[in-house]
């Protein structure tokens, strides 16, 4: 599958957010990772409909939205109606939410199905809903703020995904978020991962396109 990579506006300078969403699409991004966070679900505040119908008028990148909310089934549709391609939800029942059936939901809005789980989440988990998704996102860190150290222990639930796609003959995509660089997405790469969400690792650097070719492998 090809590497996909997906900066993460949260770590862009919001008081030029038009011209950071064309600056990495420029620079050779595939889609644009939004991160939603309600101060409930994670201990931080971020953005919600309004901001991604803006990123929307920027881009035909697919837009990427990471529900980081509790009920996100109340919520989505007006993600939905701001223009995301793919919605992803938390499969923690601190989510309170019915998983299945907002996956339904998403599904039924002609988005792409993302799920999600946190570090100390269990693998077993997600296991009853992974014919039904799109797309894995296998947190590696604890949600809620960009910069935080990769955890390289979450790898065992990138391979277990990988395996699950061949033992289906399935091209779900395997989608790896929090602490990726070069060196962490080059070993989530070797275990399975071909989509890589990076904020600081892009935007805190000079040259966005050497940041995306460097996350993909290359020189
Ligand atoms: C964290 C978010 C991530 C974060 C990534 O809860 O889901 O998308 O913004 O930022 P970096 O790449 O800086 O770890
Ligand atoms: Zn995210």
């Amino acid at each position: 599958m090809a590497i996909l990579v997906a900066p993460s506006i949260l770590a862009a300078d919001f008081s030029n957010l038009a011209g950071e969403v064309r600056r990495v699409e420029q620079a050779g991004a595939d889609w644009i990772h939004c991160d939603i966070m309600d101060g409930h679900f994670v201990d931080n505040i971020s953005f919600g409909p309004a901001i991604v119908g803006f990123v929307r008028k920027q881009t035909k990148l697919r837009l990427d939205v990471h529900l980081m909310i509790e009920h996100a089934d109340h919520y989505l549709p007006r993600f939905v109606d701001a223009g995301a391609d793919s919605i992803t939800v938390h499969v923690e029942p601190e989510a309170k939410h019915d998983v299945g059936k907002t996956l339904q939901q998403i599904r039924d809005a002609k988005c792409r199905v993302g799920l999600t789980l946190n570090p100390e989440t269990d693998f077993k988990l997600v296991e009853p809903f992974l014919d039904e998704i799109d797309m894995l996102l296998v947190m590696t860190v604890h949600p809620g703020f960009g910069g935080q150290p990769f955890r390289a222990d979450q790898m065992e639930k990138v391979k277990r995904a990988a395996n699950w796609n061949r033992s289906r003959d399935r091209q779900m995509d395997i989608e790896v978020d929090g602490g990726i660089n070069p060196q962490t997405a080059h070993v989530s790469i070797q275990n399975g991962a071909n989509v890589l969400v990076a904020g600081t690792s892009i935007f805190h650097t000079r040259d966005y396109a050497k940041a995306i070719r460097h996350l993909r492998g290359g020189d």
